[in-house]
């Protein structure tokens, strides 16, 4: 479907269509489309400086962005790493930690993640990633990597979804690996997607869980990595998923909502004592990885522009109100007959549909559910089954209260059958 323009809520057809953007064209945008202030600080950025080498040069959009970074980053973030979208900044992230343990001269190679993870289509990402057909082709070259279940089961019969860390069989398995895993010494890093898994279903998982698995990783020197690429820049309600919980990740994964879903950038952070085993005279201790537009400075330039209108009261009141709102009407519908489950957290809510299949990206009923609202205007993308909103945080409350509303028929249609 070509569309030939955007602006706040709406992306607009070459047949003068208007169609809400529910989803945040890919969990990216946080302001609305094309952003007077976002637009004018990479205008004036480009013609200031527009791209330069980032091997022995740097830039003040950078440093800015690094420094006021960090302000906002757990506490024990101290050097921020540049690349150019979501899957790099992970795959940074894996080589950082695996290679602070080689310099180091410490044997560690083994890297835990959780089922049903995405992290990225590169293959680092795609390794630490849930095997699934999206990456079948390419399974006999991805490392290997050990795969916690998901500490949620979604089943009534267990714990209803209630996340509860002391029902929930899966919960128990999840933290028994995890425990196994770290004890056996070898393991460098666990890495996952902090309360939320996006591609996976939007499925949840309680802070408590996350604590537990933190702890453990802690207590047997795992690096923790947080991947925030989605959660990040307040979609769960605080600035940074990681935020909930009380030990903090060691390195943090950025992307998506970083230029306000402007411009392609990544960025990966770590700690002091990660960093310190880089530093060295010895070359072969050097962290050997760059990209050609590595801190593009319009990337920062947006970035820098995105992350004031983010902090202003305004933005932070939206992105509660927008969590109220989720609340309410998970409340409204929860019981509905169409629903298997409904989860929110943040500006993040899922619908998991009833359907005869199981939940998966997989489930037939995905593609017709699709064309169903963008028949009705509205860009709402399913996972499958699972229909979840996560818009940009200017969406109105009477634009909320159509999606909503949109959701409601739908879901009476699917339950009478019509
Ligand atoms: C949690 C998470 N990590 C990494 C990625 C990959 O980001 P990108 O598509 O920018 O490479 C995504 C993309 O959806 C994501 O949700």
């Amino acid at each position: 479907m070509p569309i030939v323009r955007a602006e706040g809520m709406y992306l607009y057809t070459e047949d003068g269509r208007a169609i809400l953007d529910a989803i945040a064209s890919w969990w990216v945008n946080l302001h609305g489309h094309c952003h007077p202030a976002i637009a004018e600080a990479i205008y004036r950025q480009a013609q200031t400086l527009e791209h330069i080498i980032f091997a022995g040069f740097t830039h003040q959009p950078a440093i800015e962005l690094a420094e006021k970074l960090l302000r906002l980053l757990p506490k024990n973030q101290s050097k921020v790493f540049f690349s150019d979208d979501g899957s790099t900044a992970c795959e940074v992230a894996l080589k950082m930690a695996l290679q602070y343990w080689h310099n180091k001269g410490i044997k560690k190679n083994k890297i835990i993640a959780l089922q049903g993870a995405y992290h990225g289509d590169t293959f680092g990402a795609m390794s630490v990633g849930d095997r699934n057909p999206f990456n079948a082709p390419f399974a006999e070259k991805l490392f290997e990597v050990e795969f916690l279940p998901f500490p949620e089961c979604y089943q009534v019969a267990c714990c209803a979804g209630s996340r509860n860390m002391q029902k929930c069989k899966r919960v128990k398995l999840c933290i028994e690996k995890m425990q196994e895993l770290a004890q056996t010494g070898e393991v460098a890093a666990f890495i996952y997607e902090p309360l939320v898994q996006g591609a996976a279903g939007m499925r949840m998982y309680s802070v408590e869980i996350l604590e537990k698995l933190l702890q453990i990783a802690k207590e047997n020197e795992i690096i923790c990595i947080a991947d925030e690429v989605m959660t990040g820049f307040g979609r769960t309600g605080k600035l940074f998923a990681s935020e909930y919980a009380t030990i903090p990740p060691d390195i943090v994964c950025l992307s998506k909502g970083i230029t306000g879903g402007v411009m392609p950038l990544g960025v990966t952070t770590c700690t002091e004592e990660i960093i310190e085993a880089f530093r060295s005279d010895d070359k072969a201790k050097t962290f050997y990885h760059g990209h050609s537009f590595t801190a593009n400075p319009l990337a920062c330039a947006a970035a820098l522009a995105s992350m004031q209108i983010l902090l202003q009261k305004e933005t932070l009141n939206a992105i509660a109100r927008i969590g109220e709102k989720h609340i309410e009407f998970e409340t409204l519908i929860r019981n509905h007959k169409s629903l298997r489950n409904v989860r929110t957290l943040g500006t993040i809510i899922a619908l998991e549909l009833q359907t005869q299949q199981a939940s998966s990206y997989f489930n037939e009923i995905g593609k017709s559910v699709y064309q169903y609202f963008l028949d009705r205007n509205i860009l709402l993308r399913p996972l499958g089954n699972i229909l979840y909103v996560m818009p940009p945080y200017c969406i109105s409350n009477s634009e909320l209260d159509l999606i909503y509303q949109e959701i409601e028929v739908f879901l009476e249609k699917i339950h009478t059958g019509i």
